[in-house]
């Protein structure tokens, strides 16, 4: 707020604040006998023929506890933020508030974690309060993409089943989950052409089991061992280290009919992963390295 917004403000509530206590003491002046009650002055209104509304004063304990509210007011405002861009002698901020809350939680759950963050995550698989706060971290972070099951999408790995695509001992997901994954795939239209293509991904489809046409397939096996192999192995079983899927079995990232092999390795694919070892911390991480490898196992 600019020093004179700030101004405008702090002479606008002050000015409300006197208001009151202006309203305050004039309704509480003592009215004449003749606007007593009973003494004949009432504002004119009357309901059911005989019920008069008369002007007397406010009981004075009521307006005590409008002059009370308004020395709350007053204190309040001297001591939190709330007159323009006056901070208050008290030094609150909401920032301050929400930081020390959060010191506390995070203090909490420290002392939850650390006894768990010991635990190798092949132990941590069979630890139920370990599972039930990477059940929550899961939904809270990992869900958006990966499914409230984990079930995945297309360019989103299903993490229920026993492929993994970047490696499945517990360094490897644990790497996955901290420092993400990037993939490369290259895309191939350029380099073989549209009909190379297609043989390849008629090889590509034998590969993992469906029916394609022999001749192109022979043909796009030779493209294969020469173009895919260095990432997806010679049998075509992929690479963890690269994040290269295996090709041979049916779980399929984005998709496995003809059209969607086609549209892969025409223009190729780069699935991304995040990061979540700064954000989350090593032990949250390793919790949900044993979470994932648990759903991996059908447990
Ligand atoms: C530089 C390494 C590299 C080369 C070379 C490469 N791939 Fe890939 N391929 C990958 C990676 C990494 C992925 C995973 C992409 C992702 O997760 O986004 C992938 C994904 C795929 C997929 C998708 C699998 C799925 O589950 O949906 C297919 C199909 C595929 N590649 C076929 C090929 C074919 C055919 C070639 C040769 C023409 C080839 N790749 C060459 C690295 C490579
Ligand atoms: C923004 C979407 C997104 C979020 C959020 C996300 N992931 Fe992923 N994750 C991906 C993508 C995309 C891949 C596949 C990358 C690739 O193509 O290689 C992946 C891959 C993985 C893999 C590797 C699977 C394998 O087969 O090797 C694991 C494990 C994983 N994620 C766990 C998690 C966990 C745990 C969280 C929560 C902390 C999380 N992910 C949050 C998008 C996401």
């Amino acid at each position: 707020m600019t020093s004179g917004w700030s101004l405008f403000v702090i002479i606008l509530t002050i000015a409300n604040i006197l208001a009151c206590v202006w309203l305050l003491r004039w309704t509480s002046k003592p009215r004449t006998a003749s606007e007593k009650i009973g003494g004949g002055a009432d504002t004119g209104h009357v309901w059911d023929k005989d019920l008069r509304e008369y002007n007397n004063p406010l009981p004075k304990w009521w307006l005590w506890l409008f002059y009370i509210t308004v020395v709350f007011g007053l204190l309040y405002l001297v001591f939190y933020p709330g007159l323009g861009n006056f901070a208050g002698v008290g030094g609150w901020t909401q920032a301050g508030q929400y930081e020390q809350e959060r010191a506390t939680v995070e203090a909490r759950a420290a002392a939850l974690l650390a006894p768990l963050a010991v635990l190798p995550v092949a132990e941590l698989v069979n630890n139920e309060q370990a599972m039930s706060a990477a059940h929550n971290l899961f939904q809270q972070n990992c869900a958006q993409c990966h499914g409230s099951d984990g079930g995945g999408a297309v360019g989103f790995p299903n993490l229920r089943d026993a492929n993994w695509q970047w490696g499945s001992d517990a360094d490897s997901v644990v790497a996955t989950i901290a420092g993400g994954r990037v993939a490369a795939m290259p895309p191939w239209a350029a380099v073989i052409g549209e009909p190379g293509v297609e043989d390849v991904v008629a090889y590509v489809q034998t590969l993992g089991g469906q029916q394609a046409d022999a001749a192109k397939a022979a043909a796009g096996q030779v493209h294969f061992q020469t173009l895919c192999s260095a990432c997806h192995g010679m049998a075509g079983k992929g690479n963890p280290l690269l994040g290269a899927p295996d090709l041979t079995d049916d779980a399929w990232l984005y998709g496995g009919d003809a059209a969607a092999i086609k549209q892969t390795v025409m223009a190729g694919r780069n699935g991304q992963m995040p990061a979540w070892g700064d954000k989350l911390g090593e032990q949250r991480v390793k919790l949900l390295a044993a979470y994932v490898t648990k759903l991996a196992a059908g447990k």
